[in-house]
């Protein structure tokens, strides 16, 4: 397959530096491709703008002030990797705003199979709309994306990630960091992040989130099979955020003012690995949920399985579902951000 000129030079480059190139157009935030993007003072920007477009929603009159704002453009949904949560918070931001939809789920419906590259099908969406969201496996597909369009085609489309393979998920933990916030246990707080944490690509991005405010604590806990990598761990240590790594949920629960839980993310595995795992000891059972901190919350990115049991759903401190309502709250202010019309709601 042919490649196009310049895109291993870019490749090649750290996160870092790629997501410095990508971060803006004119000054504004612009392709959204990993977590390392935001800064606090742009997290605050985005949770503040999604607490007020919450509050415009609440009458018909203010929905319809809202399906005004983007009604002159359209977006596209490429999410070609299982999504039920991502893809219809998106899709629901989307309509809100007013905007027009596309939406890929198969790359066997598209020209994918008849041999066309990555870099010409996204080129030739960019024909149709104005934004692109995208899911997909492949690790570098997000980042791709964006450099074809705005760096090499230089048509000005914004790209927003909405999970690459194992490594990111900006989008969620901007919404697991809303949840946090209006929790008020975004900083100086102790979190523990449970279960898959080698596979899960949430837990990755909302490590980064959380090394951005003071005194953050971070507790990994899981079998060592899936145990944090060792990236993360460096980059916490360059940020001089604290961490522990352990596999006793039991002794860490009482201590922390947040639970993170993840599932087994075991379509990676290669050879059934996961099955030989017991994690019994990593789930939240409301024996485990009665050890917790009177105020402390427990959130899950969801898809779950059996690491939170459902009897905890009628906890107060179960915060899984409100992940799920923040989520389609903050991607609309993140929309309205990259589209450059989040001025336009402090009009109304
Ligand atoms: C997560 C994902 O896709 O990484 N789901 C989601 O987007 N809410 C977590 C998961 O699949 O386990």
């Amino acid at each position: 397959m042919q490649q196009y000129e310049g895109w291993q030079e870019f490749k090649n480059k750290t996160n870092e530096e790629k997501a410095k190139i990508l971060s803006k157009k004119d000054g504004n935030l612009f392709d959204l491709i990993y977590a390392q993007q935001f800064s606090k003072d742009g997290l605050e920007e985005l949770f503040l703008l999604a607490d007020t477009v919450r509050k415009i929603a609440k009458t018909q009159k203010g929905m319809n002030f809202l399906r005004t704002i983007l009604s002159d453009k359209r977006a596209m949904l490429f999410f070609v990797q299982p999504s039920t949560r991502t893809f219809l918070s998106f899709l629901n931001a989307c309509q809100i705003l007013g905007m027009q939809i596309s939406e890929i789920r198969d790359t066997t419906t598209s020209s994918e199979v008849k041999g066309e590259s990555p870099e010409d099908m996204i080129r030739t969406f960019s024909s149709y709309v104005d934004l692109i969201i995208v899911r997909h496996h492949d690790e570098g597909f997000a980042e791709r994306a964006a450099w074809t369009l705005n760096f090499h085609a230089n048509r000005t489309i914004p790209v927003i990630n909405g999970g690459s393979g194992k490594d990111q998920h900006p989008t969620q933990a901007l919404l697991d960091m809303y949840t946090l916030k209006r929790a008020d246990k975004v900083e100086g707080k102790k979190i523990a992040m449970v279960g898959d944490l080698r596979r899960g690509r949430t837990v990755r991005s909302l490590c980064r989130l959380l090394s951005l405010y003071e005194g953050n604590e971070i507790y990994f806990v899981s079998p060592k099979e899936f145990a944090m990598k060792q990236d993360i761990l460096n980059f916490l240590d360059s940020k001089g955020v604290k961490y522990t790594v352990t596999d006793d949920l039991e002794s860490v629960a009482p201590q922390v003012d947040a639970i993170y839980s993840t599932r087994i993310q075991d379509e990676h595995d290669k050879d059934k690995e996961s099955s030989n795992v017991d994690i019994s000891k990593f789930c939240i059972t409301e024996d485990l949920i009665n050890k917790l901190k009177q105020d402390a919350i427990v959130m899950h990115p969801f898809p779950r399985r059996y690491e939170i049991d459902v009897k905890v759903d009628k906890d107060p401190r179960a915060a899984y579902w409100k992940q799920g309502r923040n989520g389609m709250w903050i991607r609309i202010a993140l929309i309205l951000k990259v589209m450059q019309r989040d001025k336009v709601i402090y009009s109304y």
